[in-house]
């Protein structure tokens, strides 16, 4: 696990994050999609991480996004967004992870309807960031920045 590959973070995002800005923006707010893009390049430049952002509606685009991570011990900042609450497929991906994975929730879920109080990332996730909106995501940069020190 200590075995990190230089500095590479992938940020991924699950279903329906790529609307953001226009989506419920009473519980999403009004930053977009790019804007969050923009906003992990600019942090993690600032840390010293090659950061890239990538979002997918797709379960097995992102289980695939996961492999990718497994076999290059890539460490992952993952919003896995609906797939959270009852993705096995996804569970399992995360669980081959080779270097830190930190979820990441732009609200807080266990504030949320019920539905949303499971994680089945949890359990296999590094840690769990959640309720800080676009902050969530520099925090947990922030997070592998430190775990890969
Ligand atoms: C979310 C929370 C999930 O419950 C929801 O399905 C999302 C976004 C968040 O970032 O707050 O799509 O992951």
């Amino acid at each position: 696990m200590t075995d990190v590959s230089a500095r590479r973070v992938l940020v991924l995002n699950g279903p329906n994050l790529g609307r953001l800005g226009s989506r419920e923006p009473d519980v999403y707010g009004a930053t977009t999609f790019a804007d969050l893009v923009a906003d992990c390049e600019k942090t993690g430049a600032e840390l010293g991480l090659d950061v890239e952002v990538r979002q997918t509606d797709d379960e097995a685009e992102l289980v695939h996004w996961l492999h990718e991570a497994a076999d290059g011990k890539i460490p992952v900042v993952l919003n896995p967004a609906a797939f959270t609450h009852y993705s096995y497929a996804l569970r399992d991906a995360c669980s081959q992870r080779t270097a830190p994975l930190i979820e990441i929730h732009l609200t807080n879920p266990a504030t949320r309807e019920e539905f949303r109080h499971t994680s089945v990332v949890a359990g296999v996730a590094t840690g769990t960031i959640a309720g800080f909106g676009a902050d969530s995501y520099r925090l947990a940069l922030r997070a592998i920045t430190s775990l890969t020190a």
